[in-house]
């Protein structure tokens, strides 16, 4: 039996991490919003085409910060893939909306866009597409609802920095999109996010709810003379440490995501065969959409066997995971209604899902033992 051990995930240096951390403690500044901060946001802003970036200290903050720029209140309703983490709904939750639960769609483990018309009501606010893996959920589709029924659309982005729908980025759709830098996302700070305003509109009010309710902002560009409490809020900005951090990973974007790129290529080629052999079922990228490189997963036939998966790896040393249980069924879920074969297709993938080793370290010598013992796994 080999000794080696591949972890699921592991935080990388890529560069000037190190050094740019020293700089922002030696710049007096390292509070939010100093020199890094700002260079994450102009960074964001250019590569990407948004209108204002903040960084946030999670992308569940960036989703919270959402809720409350769209005004969101007791009674409204928020629609929400089943399948997806806790934040994209407790969120909304938080200000007292009802979340409807979507299915996804058995291909992309997206929200069900086919499914979207029907579970609209006059309560209807938001809808909250979940860019799975970095796949791009059908935007045209939903945009066109959205527009039809005066929703708003936040995207949960947070698997899904530099993924792409026809040529336009993720998080470029909706008037708000909420990005994870969580330590197992392609760019990290550790814990970190940010919130991408696409509607001019929600920009001024973005910067004082994540200031406290202050408009501090206005204050800091002389726009008034003092700065007080205008508005609810919290803090939701991070320390400029860790926006020097991020700032050296952002430089190494080209690197990371061709990276990314080669450990996705390199499982997809290794086991596609092998998989077409036992049923089991590897991501699928619609045409039209680029992904993120943010995840592997594959879908087992089954719970027993995706359990057998998990601990056969797990007892050579290979560490995989599987993802979210459907929220519907969760015990908050169904205190909103939730039952039994709501969304059929949650249900099942929830059960045979398993994400494979992956991260900016990642040798090809490691995927190749991942992709040999998963070759040997006795179905
Ligand atoms: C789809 C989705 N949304 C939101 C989050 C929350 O991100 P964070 O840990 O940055 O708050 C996650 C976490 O991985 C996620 O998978």
């Amino acid at each position: 039996m080999n000794k080696l051990k591949v972890d699921f995930n592991r935080p990388v240096i890529l560069g000037n991490e190190l050094e740019y951390m020293k700089q922002a403690i030696e710049s007096g500044h390292i509070s939010g919003d100093g020199a890094f901060t700002k260079k994450c946001h102009a960074f964001l802003e250019e590569k990407f085409g948004v209108r204002r970036a903040l960084l946030t200290t999670s992308c569940t903050h960036a989703l919270e910060m959402s809720a409350i720029l769209l005004d969101i209140q007791p009674g409204d309703e928020v629609i929400i893939p089943a399948f997806t983490f806790v934040s994209t709904v407790n969120a909304f939750v938080l200000r007292g909306a009802r979340p409807v639960f979507l299915d996804v769609r058995p291909d992309t483990l997206n929200l069900d866009e086919s499914r979207l018309e029907a579970a609209l009501t006059p309560r209807t606010k938001a809808v909250v597409p979940v860019h799975y893996a970095g796949v791009a959920c059908e935007m045209d589709s939903i945009m066109g609802i959205a527009a039809a029924h005066h929703l708003a659309v936040v995207e949960d982005n947070a698997h899904g920095l530099f993924g792409k729908y026809q040529g336009k980025y993720l998080g470029t759709f909706g008037c708000l999109a909420a990005q994870s830098f969580h330590e197992t996302k392609n760019f990290t700070s550790g814990e970190g996010g940010a919130l991408l305003i696409n509607d001019p509109v929600l920009v001024e009010r973005a910067e004082i709810i994540r200031e406290k309710g202050t408009n501090r902002s206005r204050f800091f560009r002389g726009q008034v003379d003092k700065y007080t409490w205008v508005d609810i809020g919290s803090s939701y900005l991070p320390s400029d440490i860790l926006a020097a951090f991020l700032f050296a990973q952002f430089e190494q974007h080209e690197k990371i995501q061709l990276h990314r790129r080669q450990v996705w290529e390199l499982y997809h080629a290794g086991l596609r065969d092998w998989a077409a052999a036992h049923e089991v079922q590897l991501p699928c990228v619609p045409e039209g959409c680029e992904q993120s490189y943010h995840m592997f997963y594959m879908l087992l036939p089954n719970l027993e066997l995706r359990q057998k998966l998990i601990a056969y790896l797990r007892e050579r040393g290979i560490y995989s995971v599987f993802h979210y249980l459907p929220l519907h069924l969760s015990d908050m879920g169904r205190s909103f209604g939730g039952k039994t074969g709501d969304c059929p297709v949650t249900e099942r993938v929830s059960d045979q899902l398993i994400r494979l080793p992956f991260h900016n370290a990642l040798t090809s010598s490691e995927q190749e033992l991942v992709i040999d013992l998963l070759h040997g796994f006795p179905f």
